[in-house]
């Protein structure tokens, strides 16, 4: 194995998937193509996809009017020395749907925008510490582990999910010092309002950035996500992921004060403004808006949570809970291992089913992929039971 840890994304490793290093040659552990709401391996085999590239993908893999923007982009040359036209108009598109946007910046991965939010809030108030509440990423922000200095991890802290009286505290603990305050808008479930207002009020209080990380959320729960659903407007936005289509692009935005530290902090990457991606997003958008893409993935991915909510009072032993939201949800299993074995059989009967982390629903998923996800999972749980 060249690729060192077999693949450079951690949740596509067979162990992330299936709970073994080596899982056997009935399994998939690499692919070859992907369509709709589905993918073919190496050899040829064909699954129903709800991990759909760990989110990544909301209209459904290879979308004709992504790949037509892409290919017509493609076929300008996808690259140069200039800023690309497409960056401008993706701009101007993104605050068309989301006002609150009022100014953005391009990058590549979900991460790279959390760390340029975190840069630009730590420009603005000139302040270190910095206030997380879920996933955000591998960069050292947000990290702990060998080869994150402690110094880094010192300026970072947690506030656990919908806990207004410990967020409360820490931010008034951090007073003067905070920069930011950082959360995913769903974790495990959907926050309170309170929770949403309380953040909103205690940043403003302290003088902090708050910051939606939106990279799960965005063009998902809503097109203008979770400050569209819940109508509290943050500082800063991080999108990633829907945004693209599948397409690599990333987008911090907001109110425009911060992202006028740009002028002052050094925010940039080479490939940035290749715009084949800009231009795919752009269609990404557009087909968001104009199909209704949340009110589907609402309406399907309830019947997915449904599903597994029943399925988790059926095998109450295996199964603690049902978390999530309709738009993406998952089964807490008991036990790790037998989470493994459940994704292991599901892939056996051609279902490619995330374990303990989030499974999406896309456009591309109607009731009938549902209904035989559903059916697949309850056969994999009773192969586990039997183990
Ligand atoms: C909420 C959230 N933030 C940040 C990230 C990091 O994005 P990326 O993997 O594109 O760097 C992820 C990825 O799963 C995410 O879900």
């Amino acid at each position: 194995m060249i690729v060192a840890g077999f693949t450079s994304t951690g949740s596509k490793r067979p162990e992330a998937l299936f709970g073994a290093a080596d899982p056997g040659a009935d399994l998939p552990v690499r692919m070859r193509r992907s369509a709709g709401p589905r993918i073919w391996d190496d050899q040829g085999r064909e699954y129903l996809d709800l991990i759909m590239a760990l989110g990544a993908v909301s209209l459904g893999y290879a979308h004709p009017a992504v790949m037509t923007a892409a290919r017509e982009a493609l076929e300008r040359g996808g690259v140069g020395s200039l800023a690309p036209v497409e960056e401008e108009r993706l701009a101007e598109r993104l605050r068309e749907v989301s006002p609150w946007l009022e100014s953005v910046r391009f990058l590549k991965t979900g991460a790279e925008a959390v760390a340029a939010a975190v840069r630009l809030a730590r420009a603005a108030t000139g302040r270190n510490l910095v206030i997380g509440c879920g996933y955000h990423g591998w960069l050292d922000l947000s990290s702990t582990g060998p080869g994150v200095p402690g110094s880094v991890q010192a300026d970072f802290r947690t506030i656990p999910f919908d806990d207004a009286d410990r967020t409360r505290a820490a931010i008034r603990e951090a007073d003067n010092a905070l920069a930011a305050v950082v959360i995913e808008p769903v974790v495990d479930g959907p926050p309170s309002i309170e929770w949403l207002r309380l953040l909103r009020a205690e940043t403003e209080r302290v003088g902090a950035a708050l910051v939606f990380d939106e990279i799960k959320t965005g063009f998902r729960l809503a097109v203008g996500g979770a400050v569209e659903r819940w109508g509290i407007v943050p500082d800063l936005v991080v999108l990633g992921k829907a945004l693209g289509n599948g397409f690599p692009l990333a987008a911090v935005g907001g109110a425009r004060r911060f992202l006028d530290q740009v002028g002052r902090t050094w925010i940039s990457s080479t490939l940035a403004t290749e715009f084949v991606a800009l231009a795919a997003a752009r269609a990404a958008v557009d087909q968001c808006v104009t199909l209704g893409v949340p009110a589907h993935l609402g309406r399907v991915g309830g019947r997915l949570h449904r599903g597994l909510a029943r399925l988790a009072t059926e095998f109450p032993g295996l199964v603690s809970g049902a978390p999530g939201v309709p738009e993406m949800c998952y089964l807490r299993f008991r036990d790790e291992s037998v989470g493994g074995r459940v994704a292991a059989e599901a892939a056996r009967r051609g279902l490619l089913f995330k374990r303990t982390a989030y499974n999406f629903v896309s456009l591309a998923h109607g009731e009938g992929e549902v209904d035989f996800a559903l059916g697949v999972i309850e056969e994999a749980l009773i192969a586990a039971a039997r183990c």
